[in-house]
C-alpha cells in the first residue's frame, strides 16, 4: 500500500473520458472530484460505439475534462497548471483493456502529465479497477467473491488481497451487459441497453402479461461457475418474430420482453455468486461494472445473500460509481501502488484480469 495521498486518475477505455481526484486518509478513499464527459448519446444514434468516432470524442474532451476535475478539487489552485503543477502525489491511468484509438488518448495523456509535473505514474487495469469503486467511502476486507458484470465482461472471482485473486469462471460467450445491449436492439430500445431494458422492465405489471414466455437461464444448475448469455438474444429474436406476424408487437409486448430478460440474466447471476459464495466459504461479495447499476440485481442478490449466507456483507457501489468512471481507477492505484516509467508505458487492448494475479 502506499503513503500517496492523492491521486488524479485518468480513464479513456470506451466511450466515457474521465478524470477524478481522490484522497486516501486514515478512514479510507474519498472523491475530492469525478468527472464524467460521455459521447454514449452520440453513439447511441448508430446503435452501438464506432471505435473511430469514440477516439475522436476522447481526445477532444480529455483537456477539457482534467482541468474540470483539478479546478473542482482545487478551486483556488493557480492556473494554468501546466506551470504550476496542482497538489497531487501521483497520476493513474487506465492501461487497458479496451478501444486502442480511446485507451491512446488516456495514456498518453497521462504519460506527458507525469513527466511535465515530475509525479509518479501508476497504470491501472480497467476490469480491476471496476472492483475498486467498492472501496470508496468503505472498507471491504478480504476473502470476499468478486461479481465483474460489465459491456465486455462477466467475471467471478475469489479476491484474497489486493492484487492477490484467483478466476474462478466467466461467459463463455457473451457478456451481461452484451446480453443487455443486444436484446434492446432486437427490442428497438436505445443504447446502451441496460438502463433502457431496466426502464421498460419495471413498467411491467406481471398481471398484465399478454402471452407466456420461458427465456433459458443456461448453466443455471450445472456445478461450473461459467455463464453463457448468448442463447438469450436467439430466443428473443424468435419471440420477437413471432409477435410481429401476430402483429402482437407493441409497447407492452416490449415491456413484457423486458422484464422477462432481466429476470434471465439477474437470476443466472444471482445463482452463481452465492453458489460462488457458498463455495469458498465466503461472507463478503463485491459487484462492479455498469450491469451492478441494475436496480433489480441488487435487490434480488441482497435477499438470496440474507437466506443463503450468514453475516454477509454484500458490496454494491452507487449507480454512477458502477459505470465507467475515473474514481475507481485512482482508488485501485492506491492498493496496488507499482509505478512505472512513463516513457515505457504502452497502452494494451487486450490486458485481462490475470494480469494482477499473484505469481504462482
Ligand atoms: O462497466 P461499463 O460502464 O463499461 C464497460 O467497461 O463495459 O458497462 C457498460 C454496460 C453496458 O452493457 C450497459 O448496458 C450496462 O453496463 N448497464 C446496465 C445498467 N446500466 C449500465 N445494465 C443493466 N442495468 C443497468 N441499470
Ligand atoms: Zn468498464
Amino acid at each position: 500500500m502506499t503513503k500517496t495521498k492523492i491521486i488524479l486518475g485518468i480513464e479513456t477505455s470506451c466511450d466515457e473520458t474521465a478524470a477524478a481526484i481522490m484522497q486516501k486518509n486514515k478512514d479510507g478513499v474519498h472523491i475530492l472530484s469525478n468527472v464524467v464527459a460521455s459521447s454514449a448519446a452520440l453513439q447511441a444514434k448508430y446503435g452501438g460505439i464506432i471505435p473511430e468516432q469514440a477516439a475522436r470524442e476522447q481526445l477532444k474532451s480529455i483537456i477539457l475534462v482534467i482541468q474540470e476535475a483539478l479546478s473542482q478539487a482545487f478551486p483556488l489552485h493557480p492556473k494554468p497548471y501546466t506551470l504550476n503543477p496542482p497538489s497531487i502525489d501521483s497520476i493513474a491511468v487506465t492501461q487497458g483493456p479496451g478501444l486502442i484509438g480511446s485507451l491512446l488518448v488516456g495514456v498518453e495523456t497521462a504519460k506527458t502529465l507525469a513527466l511535465t509535473w515530475n509525479k509518479p505514474l501508476v497504470p491501472m487495469n480497467h476490469l480491476m479497477g471496476h472492483f475498486y469503486a467498492n472501496w470508496i467511502g468503505s472498507t471491504p476486507t478480504f476473502p470476499a467473491i468478486g461479481l465483474l458484470v460489465s459491456g465486455g465482461h462477466t467475471d467471478l472471482i475469489l479476491m484474497t488481497g489486493h492484487g492477490k485473486y484467483k478466476y474462478l469462471g466467466g461467459t463463455r460467450d457473451d457478456a451481461a451487459g452484451e446480453a443487455f445491449d443486444k436484446t434492446a436492439r432486437l427490442l428497438d430500445l436505445p443504447y446502451p441497453g441496460g438502463p433502457a431494458i431496466a426502464q421498460r422492465a419495471n413498467e411491467f405489471k406481471i398481471k398484465n402479461a399478454r402471452f407466456k414466455i420461458t427465456l433459458p437461464r443456461p448453466l443455471l444448475n450445472e456445478d461450473s461457475l461459467d455463464f453463457s448469455f448468448s442463447g438469450l438474444k436467439t430466443a428473443i429474436f424468435r419471440e420477437v418474430e413471432k409477435l410481429k406476424t401476430t402483429k402482437q408487437f407493441n409497447n407492452e409486448a416490449v415491456s413484457q420482453l423486458a422484464f422477462e430478460t432481466q429476470e434471465a440474466i439477474v437470476d443466472v447471476l444471482v445463482t452463481k455468486t452465492i453458489k460462488a459464495a457458498q463455495t469458498y466459504k465466503v461472507d463478503q461479495i463485491l459487484v462492479a461494472g455498469g450491469v451492478a447499476a441494475n436496480q433489480k440485481l441488487s435487490e434480488k442478490l441482497r435477499l438470496a445473500a440474507q437466506k443463503n449466507l450468514s453475516h454477509v456483507r454484500l458490496f454494491i457501489p452507487p449507480p454512477s460509481l458502477c459505470t465507467d468512471n475515473a474514481a475507481f481507477i485512482a482508488t485501485a492505484a492506491f492498493y496496488n501502488y507499482h509505478p512505472v516509467d512513463p516513457l515505457l508505458l504502452q497502452a494494451n487492448p487486450n490486458l485481462s484480469l490475470t494480469f494482477f494475479s499473484p505469481p504462482s
